[in-house]
């Protein structure tokens, strides 16, 4: 037994006495104890794989601001659909690239039933009925400014852009999404899009509001994605949340739920797990967050420098949505972890 003399920096006492003899190290001393006192655990049903769309066919393009993520083909987005089902991954999200000539002021080639969007949802449904598949409702791949409203002098024009989204949302629901997922923060767009697809006999479509939404510079590689990059003026502050507000979150979120928000989601993620916990402990909705793309290529490109454990912190990031009160995580990292976790 080891007999140590008292400590001379906490004026003689000894750590047993500092603590009441608690020691939280106990439970932490072998790898069975950690287990067995592990409060929150990722599985692959936490899992949602954003992925991005290209026209054409038998192609697939690698995305420079994003290591390891590609623009796919609808073919091969089918086939990458089916290897996410196999996975065990619950739903994918799609986000299109729109080429130049179909932009326009307006968007409105995402009122066009065959639009990427819509080809992507009707051949992966066909292919892969047991996967989940969420769409963005939202204008800025179509628009030519990569704005996610309709621009009128300057101004995104709220109420014309909630009529074109709701409309859009019921093109992608008639060619198969289950989850329309509006991303563009205009007011009121939620209700419209319940009352669009229930008008519609779409009432088993579900909505996932992107209820907070921040102004955020983590959005980067994304426009890089799908082609916004240099098409965008000016910022997009007049319809995203500021990051510096919290209670305004809180009433973005309460208002969507007002409106028929099925489930709600936090973007960006990390920075903004505060959010998530609020917004959990408060609604009790299911809750989502988007580990966007400047978070996912902050992580492997400090990988790629051997400046941190890639793989690592992977896993520790998206265990962290869990603990914050996520029910499910939309990540660029969804089949790596999911391969990772089968293994
Ligand atoms: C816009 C939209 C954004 C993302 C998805 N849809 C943000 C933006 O470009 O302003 C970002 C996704 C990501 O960064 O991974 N409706």
């Amino acid at each position: 037994m080891n007999k140590f003399t008292p400590l001379k920096a906490s004026g003689g006492r000894t750590v047993d006495e500092i603590t009441g003899s608690r020691r939280l190290r106990r439970m932490r001393k072998a790898d069975w104890s950690r287990r067995l006192v592990q409060e929150n655990h990722l599985t692959v049903d936490d899992l949602i794989w954003p992925i991005f769309l290209v026209d054409g066919v038998n192609i697939r393009e690698d995305i420079p601001a994003m290591p390891g993520v590609q623009r796919l083909s609808v073919d091969l987005a089918v086939r990458e659909a089916e290897a996410a089902a196999k996975l065990g991954i619950p739903a994918i999200a799609t986000f299109p690239r729109i080429e130049h000539a179909a932009k326009d002021l307006s968007g409105s080639h995402i009122l066009d039933p065959e639009n990427l969007i819509n080809r992507a949802t009707r051949a992966i449904k066909k292919a892969v009925p047991e996967i989940g598949i969420i769409t963005d409702a939202a204008l800025d791949p179509f628009t030519d400014h990569g704005h996610d409203g309709i621009l009128r002098e300057g101004i995104i024009v709220n109420d014309e852009t909630v009529e074109q989204v709701a409309a859009a949302a019921v093109l992608q629901a008639a060619a198969g999404s289950d989850i329309i997922a509006p991303s563009d923060m205009m007011d009121g767009r939620i209700g419209a899009i319940r009352d669009a697809l229930d008008a519609n006999g779409f009432q088993d479509v579900a909505i996932m509001s992107y209820a907070t939404k921040f102004a955020s510079a983590f959005y980067g590689p994304y426009r890089d994605a799908i082609g916004t990059k240099g098409l965008l003026k000016g910022d997009k502050k007049t319809y995203y949340i500021d990051p510096a507000n919290i209670d305004e979150a809180v009433r973005e979120a309460e208002q969507d739920i007002a409106e028929g928000a099925d489930m709600l989601m936090v973007k960006p993620g990390l920075p903004y797990l505060d959010i998530v916990h609020v917004l959990k402990s408060s609604f009790r909705l299911p809750t989502f967050a988007y580990q966007v793309s400047g978070e996912y290529s902050m992580i492997k490109a400090a990988a790629a420098n051997g400046w941190i454990d890639g793989e690592r912190a992977m896993l520790e990031s998206i265990l962290a949505f869990k603990r914050a009160g996520c029910d499910g995580i939309l990540t660029y990292f969804a089949p790596e972890v999911a391969k990772l976790l089968k293994s």
